[in-house]
């Protein structure tokens, strides 16, 4: 398994590419299951569950298309939906499968999705696009670890109050309402970016859909969806981490291809904490702000709150800053396994339930770590960066399914960094 080698203590400086957002492709490649004809997608990003999405797809019977002329690009074209049923193979390995549940039932009438089970960030049950697949008229089995869905006389639009804003489950219902029989209302609908932008996806597929990105979506189903094309949004969490990594180094990094306004609350919290960030068109300039990196509490939200995919990496930037920090997370259970890694780094801090109590410290040591999940493992990157001495970081899989060339963005802007088989 691959390791990645931190030599810290140096300050980025130069340009980083911002990518598509990994979690607005997963969705969009999943709504080629919507239609016969074919579904073009840029800015995808490169990473591996992208790449765990399409073989997913190919065996339901997606055909897809890289061309070789546009790195970025996806051709996804399922003229019949061969097969119905998401294996656990696939579904323990990235929880994002299950998004082919509403797509498949809507059109082919049937899906067959194993349950996710836990992840190393807690149980994530998928209850809640279970429960608004009901309601747009599927039946609904657990039989075997899998989730049997049918809709034999089709899906029929109805109003769906969601008890919780479940990213997931919006985009599940959203997907299977744009075939449904008559309007559909998702009320308390999550927000994020990545729904406004799955919504402009399918939009531009023929499907009629209103109020995606606020907290009530109507979708008037259409018998029949088209081809269309797609340029997927850039990917905020991957902009934070840059901005961070800007600020815990010390240096300055220009970011280019990304938007302020995606990071939603998180700008302010960044800014309050010392990251300074500057817009200008499509390009962000992040560094440390001259008074320092200063402790900042925080608490995950959803959109627009603070995302809980950059707790980790602002926990890590709260390890170098003057004071104290209180971070809560409150989306997930379970989602402080990077707390003992940067402790062994010399961070100093307490968990208490949800909340962790962070003291800055004047300096991060390295030392070999190991994280369990996607944002965890890139904490630990910040933290190397910033640090006094080598850091081995362990499991880079992890890295490896949501960051697009990561020690390559990071070298290229002065990191010493490298990837070791
Ligand atoms: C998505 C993102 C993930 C991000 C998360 C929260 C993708 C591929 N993943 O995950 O990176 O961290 O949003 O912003 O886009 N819940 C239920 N029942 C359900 C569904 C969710 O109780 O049926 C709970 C979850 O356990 C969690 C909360 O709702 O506590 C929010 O989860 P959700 O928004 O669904 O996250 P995902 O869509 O899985």
């Amino acid at each position: 398994m691959d390791r990645i080698l931190v030599e810290g203590g140096k300050a980025l400086r130069g340009r980083i590419e911002i990518g598509g957002a990994k979690n607005a492709a997963l969705p969009a490649m999943a709504a080629s299951l919507l239609t016969d004809a074919p579904l073009v997608l840029d800015r995808v990003p490169d990473v591996v569950d992208v790449g765990t999405m399409r073989r997913l797809l190919q065996m339901l019977g997606v055909e897809v298309r890289h061309p070789p002329a546009a790195a970025h690009r996806l051709v996804l074209h399922c003229p019949e939906v061969l097969e119905t049923t998401a294996p656990y193979d696939l579904v323990r390995r990235m929880r994002a499968s299950v998004l082919v549940l509403g797509p498949l039932l809507a059109r082919a009438g049937r899906a067959r999705v194993s349950m996710p089970g836990g992840c190393a960030i807690g149980p994530r049950p998928i209850d809640l696009h279970l429960e608004g697949l009901a309601r747009l008229g599927a039946e609904i089995r657990l039989e075997g670890g899998y989730v049997e869905a049918t809709a034999p006389r089709g899906l029929r639009g109805a109003v769906i109050r969601l008890p919780k804003p479940s990213v997931g489950a919006t985009e599940n219902l959203m997907m299977a309402a744009t075939l449904a029989r008559g309007t559909t209302v998702i009320e308390e609908a999550a927000q994020e970016p990545e729904i406004e932008d799955l919504a402009r996806c399918l939009v531009a597929m023929g499907a009629r859909i209103a109020g995606a990105g606020t907290k009530r979506i109507e979708i008037e189903g259409t018998e029949r969806l088209h081809g269309g094309e797609h340029r997927i949004l850039p990917d905020r969490i991957e902009t934070g981490t840059y901005a961070m990594a800007a600020a815990i180094t010390g240096g300055e990094l220009e970011l280019v291809g990304t938007r302020l306004e995606l990071l939603g609350a998180a700008a302010e919290v960044l800014q309050e904490a010392g990251v300074e960030l500057v817009a200008e068109g499509d390009r962000l300039t992040a560094r440390r702000s001259p008074r320092g990196l200063v402790g900042t509490d925080v608490m995950t939200r959803p959109f627009p709150g603070f995302a809980t995919d950059l707790q980790a990496q602002f926990m890590a930037l709260m390890c170098r800053a003057e004071g104290a920090a209180m971070i809560t997370e409150t989306i997930f259970e379970n989602r402080f396994m990077h707390v003992p890694e940067l402790m062994r780094m010399g961070a100093r801090i307490t968990v208490h339930g949800p909340t962790a109590l962070v003291r800055g410290v004047p300096e991060l040591t390295g030392a070999p770590v190991m994280a369990t999940d996607l944002r965890a493992s890139v904490s630990l990157v910040l933290a190397a960066l910033a640090a006094r001495g080598e850091t081995e970081i362990n499991r880079v899989y992890h890295l490896d399914r949501g960051y697009e060339r990561l020690e390559q963005k990071l070298a290229a802007a002065g990191a010493s960094i490298q990837r070791l088989p």
